[in-house]
């Protein structure tokens, strides 16, 4: 975009050689974990513990961000162990499965699709496609997150970064049906979600028989009405996605909306994200996956824009991976993962390293020296 300069372009690239070099060593000695946090430093097999988690895709995801990079095979290879490993996953058809199928599919099976053509990596991301279009609701005009009849009601933000999995499904197949859903999510996350300031809800509950909006919830944020900041990061980036798959300029100011709020509050505490943008001063909370996701969504509304725009999103994408390189990245081999100080939610698991934090910040680092090559 010609918007980068030499130094950062060069700075790019060698924090991405350190990011490779030590990945490599990762991959080696994880064998076939499917990592979500990890204890003295070492990742986890989550997926033995909980194969349905929520971040179950993420590690397959870098392994095929790492082959797109390297074209090492290797990184291939395992990623496609990973995907035969979360098969069972695909039949946990009443319980188990939820929403968040496109974290679990898209990054990982959608794109070995995309890059390689395997065709049993597309049946897995059709099939997650098909699950999630199932969780539409007719009446209520959205996309249910979680299980449990009681809570038939309960949409959530997170939903927007999962409806890419079905603009990829009608992309692939011709039909029309998933974009539709997709779209009817979008419209009423759009009209129900984003607060008049850009901050927004995590949680919003609808009347199931109506579509009618009952109330919101706090969620993994500090309370009713704060501004959990991860929500606002899932918002920025799964409307510059919605607005990349449709053209919908309406999706691309929602996006903007919330990157204007959020760049404003991540310049109160240099760039790095506090949990929760409306909590108490103390004590101080912060998450890193929540810097990671949005410089991913900046970069992508960065692109979109007229060129006269590009700079404000493009230069807030690049302060936020500096501080995130500069404060919180470990590249040494000591260490399986990448970023300290992620968050689960306020009144959970704080500052430990979770891996979708590492996922996003490989995609930012990729996205930025891909845009300067
Ligand atoms: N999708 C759940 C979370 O962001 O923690």
């Amino acid at each position: 975009m010609g918007l980068l300069n030499e130094n950062d372009i060069k700075w790019m690239e060698e924090i991405w050689s350190q990011v490779e070099d030590k990945l490599a060593v990762v991959v080696k000695r994880s064998g076939i974990k499917i990592p979500y946090t990890t204890k003295d430093g070492v990742f986890v097999d989550k997926f033995a513990e909980d194969p349905s988690w929520w971040t179950n895709g993420f590690w397959g995801g870098m392994l095929m961000l790492l082959y797109e990079e390297t074209k090492d095979e290797a990184y291939l290879a395992l990623a496609n162990q990973i995907e035969d490993r979360m098969d069972e996953v695909l039949h946990m058809v009443e319980e188990g499965i939820h929403h968040d199928v496109g974290f679990m599919w898209y990054l990982s099976s959608g794109l070995n699709y995309k890059l390689t053509g395997n065709k049993k990596a597309k049946t897995r991301t059709l099939m997650a496609a098909n699950y999630l279009a199932s969780r539409f609701t007719i009446k209520g005009g959205y996309i249910i997150a979680w299980n449990g009849t009681d809570r038939q009601g309960w949409s959530i933000i997170d939903s927007m970064m999962n409806i890419p999995l079905l603009f990829f499904a009608s992309e692939e197949t011709g039909y029309s049906r998933y974009k539709e859903i997709a779209i009817a999510h979008a419209d009423k996350t759009l009209e129900n979600f984003i607060r008049p300031d850009g901050s927004v809800n995590h949680i919003v509950v609808y009347n199931p028989e109506t579509g009618e909006k009952l109330e919101t919830l706090g969620g993994q944020g500090y309370e009713v009405g704060s501004s959990w900041s991860r929500g606002q990061s899932w918002a920025i980036n799964g409307f510059a996605q919605a607005y990349h798959h449709t053209k919908d300029q309406r999706y691309l100011d929602a996006a903007k909306k919330v990157a204007h709020y959020f760049i404003t509050c991540i310049s109160e505490t240099g760039y790095i994200p506090l949990l929760d943008f409306r909590s108490p001063k103390e004590p101080v909370y912060i998450d890193t996956t929540a810097g990671a996701i949005a410089a991913s969504g900046l970069i992508d509304i960065a692109k979109a824009v007229p060129s006269h725009e590009k700079e404000l999103y493009l230069s807030a994408a690049i302060k936020i991976l500096k501080a995130l390189v500069e404060k919180e990245l470990d590249v040494t081999t000591d260490t399986d993962y990448l970023l300290r100080n992620g968050s689960e939610a306020y009144w959970g698991n704080k500052h430990l390293s979770i891996i979708y934090g590492d996922y996003y910040l490989m995609e930012v680092i990729l996205k930025l020296k891909n845009i300067s090559e």
